[in-house]
């Protein structure tokens, strides 16, 4: 069995994930557990956690916005797709949703993380638009579901809807400083 510890200490370390190393270890638990064949993440920044995907999964899709300024949510450092497969393009175009059907060929995501837009409205529709692609028994994972200090980042508000219509969520939110945390969804 992988080390996942080591896996993520290398994605951020190594490959700049914006993580922290102790949720993202966590979060690669469950992944794994799934052995998924296709995982999909909207939102890569410099591609550290498309690292940490493609450990666990040779099929990867990663969607992510031109702009990786801090202004959009990103480190403004540049891409490394690590073998994921990435259309840089915003995840709210249609045309991007039809790039990734496109890619699928009617396979069902087995993974889909949704760590781009951190607005409500942008979160919101992401989850709208792209948790559907999802087999039953699926995971969907949300990024940042602990932040409250920036403004722009509102997953925390978005989280707890979700909560209230799934039945099996969990969170990863570490003890050890002050989490972004993992909103981690089945989806049915
Ligand atoms: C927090 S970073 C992603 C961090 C990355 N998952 C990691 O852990 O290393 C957010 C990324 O989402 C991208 N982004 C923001 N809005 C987006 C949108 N509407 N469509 C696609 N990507 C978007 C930003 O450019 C940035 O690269």
């Amino acid at each position: 069995m992988a080390d996942w510890g080591e896996v993520a200490r290398t994605a951020c370390d190594v490959h700049h994930a914006s993580q922290h190393q102790d949720e993202l270890a966590d979060v690669l638990v469950l992944v794994a557990d799934l052995a998924p064949t296709v995982i999909v993440e909207i939102g890569c920044d410099r591609g550290g956690t498309l690292y940490a995907w493609r450990q666990v999964c040779q099929r990867v899709y990663g969607i992510t916005s031109a702009d990786n300024s801090h202004a959009a949510g990103g480190s403004g450092g540049p891409l490394d797709s690590h073998g994921a497969t990435v259309q840089v393009g915003d995840s709210h175009d249609p045309a991007t949703f039809d790039w990734l059907t496109g890619q699928l060929d009617s396979d069902p995501v087995d993974v889909l993380v949704l760590d781009g837009d951190h607005t409500y409205d942008g979160v919101s529709q992401d989850f709208t638009m792209y948790a559907p692609l999802v087999r039953p028994g699926g995971l969907v994972l949300l990024h940042d579901i602990a932040v409250t200090n920036d403004p722009r980042a509102q997953v925390y508000r978005f989280w707890p809807e979700l909560v209230e219509r799934w039945p099996d969520t969990v969170e990863i939110c570490s003890a050890q400083h002050t989490p972004y945390g993992w909103g981690v969804l089945r989806w049915t």
